[in-house]
């Protein structure tokens, strides 16, 4: 397994999306690391960026609301650091098929002049992309592995697959060490919970703790795999130590597979009261549902040691305790 011991004491750490909820995550885990850390954001409304996400190391971090698709901000925001987390991107399905562009200019365009950055002002930086599950579209077996097919069901899948392979592209032609992780549904608190924009669990956490019904939609007997963010941070953080990430992609994922039914029953046994109820899927979601999805992890495990170690019923005990406590600024 890597250790990646004291590699981030003093390092300069850039992550897009750094006001997010990873990248806010991971932020808080790198300070404590000694890492010096640059958050860029662009604060979006309808994405998951919120201030509240770093209170505790606000002081200790440099932020810069700035939009990736800004070039000459990327130009030099990326002098002189000697990582980029590029965790910044438009994660709705739903948006990207109402507005195919705007996903286009975030997830594709912005990523190659990110890239475009880093190869004219800095390539000796090293460059970890949060990828998606999302690219392999609706599974052709399970579990699902890097060799799987990619055949994403929507536009958001089309853009982060091409976000991907350009980091491959710029690690491979231009040796700009560049990897990818491909992450499934990630969940904990400073996660999004306004609206199912993230995910489906954010708008179940917001609805059961407000008092009305969790709805899951379908039949309920769609199976999914979930990481607690700290291990998505951890991944993060080995592949970003370890050169044998160089030039990878690696899928994350969790030995504990749920349907949704059985994950809505869960919610509400660890909440100690509330309801679910199954609902018709909206119909502009049922053409870009992906069906039943998990992933095979065992690259990552084998080449970096990584492995999930937070199990699904505490990751969700820790989420509904944060949102308890903290409602007024998530809501
Ligand atoms: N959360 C998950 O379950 C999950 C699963 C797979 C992949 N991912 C990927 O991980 C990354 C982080 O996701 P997250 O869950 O933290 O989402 P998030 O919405 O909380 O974070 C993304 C951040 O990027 C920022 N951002 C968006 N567009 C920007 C722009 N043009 N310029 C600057 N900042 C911009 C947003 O303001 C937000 O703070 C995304 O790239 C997403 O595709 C997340």
């Amino acid at each position: 397994m890597t250790d990646y011991g004291n590699t981030f004491a003093g390092t300069r750490v850039l992550i897009t999306g750094g006001l997010g909820f990873v990248g806010s995550t991971l932020a808080h885990r790198l300070v404590e690391l000694g890492a010096h850390v640059t958050l860029v954001d662009s604060l979006i409304p309808i994405y998951g960026g919120n201030l509240r996400n770093i209170a505790g190391v606000e002081d200790r971090v440099r932020i810069n609301i700035a939009d990736v698709r800004d070039e000459h901000s990327m130009d030099y925001l990326v002098q002189g650091q000697n990582l980029l987390f590029n965790l910044a991107g438009q994660s709705s399905h739903l948006d990207s098929m109402t507005d195919p562009y705007t996903d286009l200019e975030i997830n594709c365009r912005a990523q190659l002049s990110i890239l475009e950055a880093c190869r004219k002002q800095n390539p000796g930086l090293k460059l970890v992309y949060s990828s998606t599950r999302q690219i392999y579209g609706k599974p052709d077996y399970l579990p699902v592995d890097e060799r799987h097919l990619l055949h994403p069901t929507d536009v958001n899948g089309v853009n982060k697959m091409a976000g991907e392979w350009y980091h491959i592209l710029y690690n491979n032609v231009y040796g700009i060490r560049a990897c990818a992780l491909r992450m499934t549904n990630t969940i904990g608190p400073r996660m999004r919970v306004k609206d199912a924009r993230q995910t489906f669990l954010g708008i179940w956490i917001k609805q059961l703790l407000g008092g009305q019904p969790i709805q899951v939609w379908g039949d309920g007997t769609q199976i999914r795999d979930f990481n607690y963010v700290d291990d998505a941070v951890e991944a993060l953080l080995l592949a970003a130590a370890d050169p044998n990430a160089d030039g990878q992609i690696f899928n994350l994922g969790s030995d504990e597979t749920i349907n949704l039914r059985d994950l809505a029953k869960l919610l509400v046994e660890i909440n100690g009261h509330g309801q679910y109820e199954i609902v018709p899927f909206p119909g502009d979601r049922k053409p870009i549902d992906i069906g039943d999805y998990y992933a095979d992890y065992r690259l990552i495990q084998g080449r970096l040691g990584w492995r999930p170690k937070v199990s699904l019923r505490e990751g969700l005990t820790r989420t509904l305790e944060f949102y308890r406590k903290e409602k007024q600024y998530y809501w």
